[in-house]
């Protein structure tokens, strides 16, 4: 059976960064308040045309260019975001298109903040399975253009980013190990976005209602966070068959450093073998976990063969756990140049757009 190894990675964030005292100035809080109940000092904004795909795309030519992957090599896309470009297409497949993975599958996955999880656990699947190679994984949002910036209980915790992942199959043992998942939809309604779906479709009353915007009851998500954290961690190492000391580092879902907190209390854990960078980036939901991933890779944090855990929790609600074994980068086979891919995929999106316009027009007029 093939090993998933983690390859590649890579983040991007807005370059607009919104202070705490930023926010002071457009609603009642202070950054006394929101540092002591949070931890959150900045977040990073998208500014207008920058959406969850172009963070998406940003991370994914990082991740290749570190895995030294092709576009054309990836085999399947595959997007967490609960902020998608669209409800369709998925925004997979606009990555697909910008990056030109010509032979990629791609769709999205919705499980909230814990998404990014699900989905390198779908990804590692498929590899050990023996059916896919080469995996591309990505937690983008975009939460700021959801927020109601006039609701001082949701404004200042979310923020906008993008992490990827590569996962690639190797017979060398190491990469994915475990994982646990679990969701409990009697908790739906504590964090939610209710209107724009089949329920409740957008109308001038959903509008007025705010319904378009994210609601919380941040203090039983917050109940429930610190119920789930510790024992998912306990869960996933005793499904590796690994102990607590094997485990170098825990990166969990960067919501709340007091959630942390209790969770390192919980597993008895000093918060140092805690990765933390929520102070910098508020939660960016299904994007924190890569984003933390990428940080920790790229400032040596993480060496090769460390075993470390993923872990997180949100809206479903959903919660779930992952062993891994950091492999670090790998030989490549081929050097590519990212710049020409990037001129390919774009030169191959615009031929393949007026092809379709030309193959309309043809059949079009046969029908006529
Ligand atoms: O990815 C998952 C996403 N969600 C979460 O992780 C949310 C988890 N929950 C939390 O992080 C916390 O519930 C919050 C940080 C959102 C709020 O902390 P809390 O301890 O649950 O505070 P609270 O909502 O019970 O509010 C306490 C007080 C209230 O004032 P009164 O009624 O006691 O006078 C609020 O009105 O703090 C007030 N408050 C604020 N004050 C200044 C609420 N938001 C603010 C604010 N600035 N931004």
């Amino acid at each position: 059976m093939p090993f998933a190894h983690i390859t590649g990675w890579g983040m991007a964030v807005p370059e607009r960064i919104l202070t705490n005292f930023d926010l002071e100035k457009i609603i009642d809080t202070n950054d006394q308040w929101i540092v002591e109940m949070t931890g959150i000092k900045e977040r990073h904004i998208a500014r207008e045309g920058q959406t969850t795909s172009s963070l998406a795309v940003e991370a994914a030519w990082k991740a290749l260019s570190v895995a030294k992957l092709k576009p054309t090599e990836i085999d399947l896309i595959i997007c967490s975001t609960s902020t998608p470009e669209y409800l369709f297409p998925a925004t997979a497949c606009l990555v697909q298109d910008r990056i030109g993975a010509t032979k990629a599958g791609a769709f999205d996955l919705l499980a909230a903040c814990t998404g990014f999880i699900y989905a390198l656990n779908m990804a590692a699947q498929a590899i050990k399975s023996g059916s896919l190679k080469n995996v591309l994984v990505i937690g983008a949002e975009t939460l700021s253009k959801f927020v109601d910036w006039t609701d001082r209980n949701t404004c200042i915790l979310f923020g906008d980013g993008a992490g990827a992942l590569i996962l690639q199959a190797s017979d060398v043992p190491g990469g994915v190990m475990s994982t646990v998942m679990h969701s409990d939809g009697s908790g739906a309604d504590l964090l939610t976005l209710p209107a724009g779906g089949s329920k409740n479709p957008a109308t001038e009353a959903t509008i007025r209602s705010g319904l378009h915007y994210i609601h919380m009851d941040g203090r039983e998500v917050f109940r429930f966070a610190t119920r789930v954290m510790a024992h998912a961690t306990r869960e996933v190492i005793a499904a590796s068959g690994i102990l607590m000391d094997d485990v170098k580092w825990i990166i969990p879902h960067q919501a709340n450093l007091r959630i942390i907190d209790a969770a390192a209390r919980g597993l008895k854990l000093p918060i140092e073998r805690f990765v933390v960078n929520l102070e910098r980036y508020g939660n960016t939901s299904t994007a924190s976990i890569p984003i933390a991933i990428c940080e920790a890779a790229q400032d040596g944090r993480l060496q090769k063969g460390d075993k470390f855990v993923l872990v997180g929790f949100g809206a479903g609600l959903t919660w779930g756990a992952m062993t891994a074994q950091w492999t670090g980068v790998m030989e490549p086979e081929h050097i590519i140049r990212p710049n020409y891919y990037r001129l390919f995929a774009r030169t191959r999106s615009l031929l393949r757009r007026l092809w379709l316009r030309i193959e309309g027009i043809i059949w079009g007029r046969n029908k006529a």
